[in-house]
């Protein structure tokens, strides 16, 4: 199918007048899907609650989900979150960039935003685009990652476009998001025990490192335990077509074996050394490397998604630094 005049339209390329045009939608409580270094939001003013209720509806998540607030400096946070000095210490190191911080949060974010929560979880992006767009608001932005409810997160503008643009005022376009995996999450409620409530582009290890403390990890996703962050629902960031998870390293010598099926695609983490069928055999680096293979997954996933396959099978990363992070979302994404 053609893309239509007006879908093409709804995408906007970041000069000084569409920033302005986007500022001028949040400002009128609409919603906007901007750029991150993460994965692209569902943007709308965290300040107000019938722009928040929006993105619940257009992202048709349940209203129990809390958003994230993103913010252009540690001093804006400071506004809407009560920082201790954990939270100073991560901000320092971390911010702008793709780290998420839960603190206890002031009385100005509706409650709507937190799910009714006591807590905040605040963000400084480092996305240049989002940045330019944040600095001309007088109000924090809610963004959620701009996918429909439970779908596989959007890492390009025409991945927001055709999922939500019909139902958006536009989408700001900054390129290919360059981590691919959404931000790490970190509950600083109670400073003397942080703890990861998501894995992300940034280390447990260096978190930790940071603080000069031990941090807790998620616990494991096959625990039907109460949920700290909905991120970590088992089934999330999945495509419609049936994924299924192999285990690191057991692919490469069974690919024939495994597009038997025909209607199979399989994805590995590096290019095969040996022969494979051409079509249905697909790599997210070409060596291996994490950073490669988070940033392509959620694009590759979407591509074949939109083809004919029954089934898709996925290489788990190595279980080491990002390859955590990735095999975190391929789980959720294999999860029935
Ligand atoms: O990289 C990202 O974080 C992206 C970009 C757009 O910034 N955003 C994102 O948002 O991934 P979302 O809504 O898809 O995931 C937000 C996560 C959820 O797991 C939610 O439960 C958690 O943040 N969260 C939000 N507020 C929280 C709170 N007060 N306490 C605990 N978890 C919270
Ligand atoms: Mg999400």
């Amino acid at each position: 199918m053609q893309p239509s005049m007006s879908s093409t339209s709804r995408i906007l390329s970041p000069e000084e007048a569409n920033l302005e045009r986007c500022a001028r939608h949040l400002e009128a409580g609409e919603l906007v899907g901007v750029p991150t270094e993460t994965v692209y939001g569902l943007a709308g003013d965290a300040s107000r609650e019938d722009a928040v209720r929006k993105i619940f509806t257009v992202k048709g998540r349940p209203l129990i989900d809390p958003l994230i607030v993103h913010v252009p400096s540690l001093e804006a946070a400071r506004k809407y979150a009560a920082l201790n000095p954990a939270a100073e210490a991560l901000a320092a190191r971390f911010w702008p960039g793709p780290l998420t911080l839960v603190l206890p949060k002031k009385a100005i974010i509706p409650d709507i935003v937190t799910a009714g929560l006591p807590s905040v979880a605040i963000r400084c992006p480092a996305h240049p685009v989002f940045r330019a767009l944040l600095e001309r608001l007088d109000f924090p932005v809610a963004a959620p990652s701009a996918n429909p409810f439970s779908y596989i997160s959007p890492t390009t503008a025409a991945h927001v476009d055709l999922h939500l643009g019909h139902k958006i005022a536009a989408t700001l376009d900054g390129g290919e998001c360059q981590h691919g995996v959404e931000s790490t999450i970190v509950d600083l409620r109670t400073p003397e025990t942080p703890a990861i409530l998501r894995y992300g582009p940034i280390s447990p290890e260096s978190i930790s490192e940071t603080l000069g403390s031990p941090v807790r990890l998620p616990a494991k996703t096959n625990q039907r335990s109460a949920q700290a962050a909905p991120g970590t629902l088992e089934k999330h960031y999945s495509p419609r077509t049936r994924v299924t998870l192999l285990e690191h390293g057991s692919a490469h010598d069974r690919i024939f074996e495994l597009l038997s099926g025909n209607q199979t695609a399989l994805i590995l983490n590096r290019r095969p050394d040996r022969d494979h069928p051409t079509g249905a055999v697909y790599w997210l680096s070409e060596d291996g490397n994490l950073a490669e293979q988070a940033k392509h997954l959620y694009s590759l996933l979407h591509r074949l998604d939109a083809m004919d396959f029954k089934e898709i099978f996925i290489e788990a990363a190595v279980d080491e630094g990002l390859g955590r992070s990735i095999n975190d979302r391929l789980k959720r994404a294999a999860a029935k």
